[in-house]
């Protein structure tokens, strides 16, 4: 008997020390404790059948063995359960929810317009164009009077002038001044394009008071119409898919001789007609021309000597054709949810 509870004993002991969790702890109380099946219950109950001299001491014992079990059973449950409690609040307050969606980085863009507008001075630098600047705020002058276009000109009331200092100073109503300024600045051969804001007194679908030209202006000697028409119908070629057409209709501009406008057909109705291009099937994208030999001796060069070509084409007018866009105001509504899409 003495020898059984010893065994017994030792087991429990090894039992309780390899348990690692209250399950483990429930298990090892059944085996040796519990009411039908537990050893050491069973072995208590044999008691009886001792001789009365031995049954003091064999009854002590079993209760002693049977009280170091309960009590290593319940502080290793009280320690499972702490660390367990422990770790439940740790998930719940830790800052690291690994179930939540994660959080996105808002990333800053270029405008639409300014992409178009560099993708436009690429193409023209490929072919050896370099790049031009000049003011907003513009003199007379060169917005006007070095183009050719005299202060009576009919061709003053063509654009619609927000003037600072009444026939002075304004806010220049196409680049085509950078085409004076480049001239004045520099010999031929010229071959300049210069994008930048534009201004006039004009609001609907297709026109807002502020948009953006690129100008372009070549001069050497032998500047021929046919390479103005190669260059610009080169330029949408590679701006639009290389089979779009284009139309070039002789114009009129005071700094231009002969003058063309350039239309190119709609991208999206491939010339069907729909509300983007007005329902005529074409949209107009540029102006263009044989620089004025006026507009050349008004820079001191001599157009017998040289001549060129300049056109100036609206940025906003190529966006809305490459992106098929038909209201022009959507540019500037800032509506994070258009600029997003670019
Ligand atoms: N400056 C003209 C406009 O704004 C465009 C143009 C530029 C036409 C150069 C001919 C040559 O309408």
């Amino acid at each position: 008997m003495l020898e059984k509870l010893k065994d017994i004993l030792q087991r429990a002991r090894q039992d309780i020390e390899r348990a690692s969790d209250l399950d483990a702890l429930d298990e090892i109380k059944r085996k040796y404790l519990g009411r039908s099946k537990g050893e050491l219950t069973a072995l208590s109950k044999k008691l009886g059948s001792l001789p009365k001299e031995e049954r003091p001491t064999a009854g002590r014992l079993v209760n002693e063995a049977k009280k170091e079990i309960t009590s290593k059973l319940k502080s290793l449950a009280d320690k499972f359960s702490k660390s367990d409690a422990l770790l439940e609040h740790g998930r719940l307050k830790s800052s690291v929810d690994p179930s939540l969606p994660g959080r996105t980085r808002a990333y800053g863009r270029l405008h639409p317009i300014t992409q178009v507008m560099s993708e436009i001075c690429q193409v023209f630098q490929v072919m050896g164009f370099s790049i031009a600047d000049g003011p907003e705020v513009e003199e007379d002058f060169y917005n006007f009077e070095a183009l050719n276009i005299p202060p009576d000109h009919p061709a003053r009331d063509m654009q619609d002038t927000f003037y600072i200092e009444e026939d002075k100073i304004l806010l220049r109503t196409h680049t085509s001044p950078i085409q004076i300024r480049a001239m004045k600045t520099m010999s031929p051969p010229v071959r300049i394009v210069a994008p930048g804001k534009v201004y006039r007194c004009d609001s609907d679908v297709t026109h807002t008071p502020m948009f953006h030209q690129v100008e372009g202006l070549m001069v050497d000697k032998n500047v021929s119409f046919s390479q103005l028409k190669g260059t610009l119908t080169q330029f949408i070629h590679r701006m639009f898919e290389p089979s779009t057409k284009v139309r070039f209709r002789p114009s009129y501009f005071p700094f231009t001789e002969p003058s063309a406008e350039v239309d190119i057909q709609c991208v999206k109705c491939h010339g069907a007609g729909c509300r983007l291009c007005g329902h005529t099937g074409w949209m107009e994208v540029l102006g263009a021309g044989m620089v004025h030999p006026a507009v050349f001796r008004n820079v001191g060069y001599d157009p017998d000597e040289i001549s060129g070509f300049a056109f100036g084409l609206g940025v906003e007018r190529i966006a809305m054709l490459k992106y098929s866009i038909d209201d022009i105001r959507l540019f500037y509504d800032n509506d994070i949810r258009f600029l997003d899409q670019f």
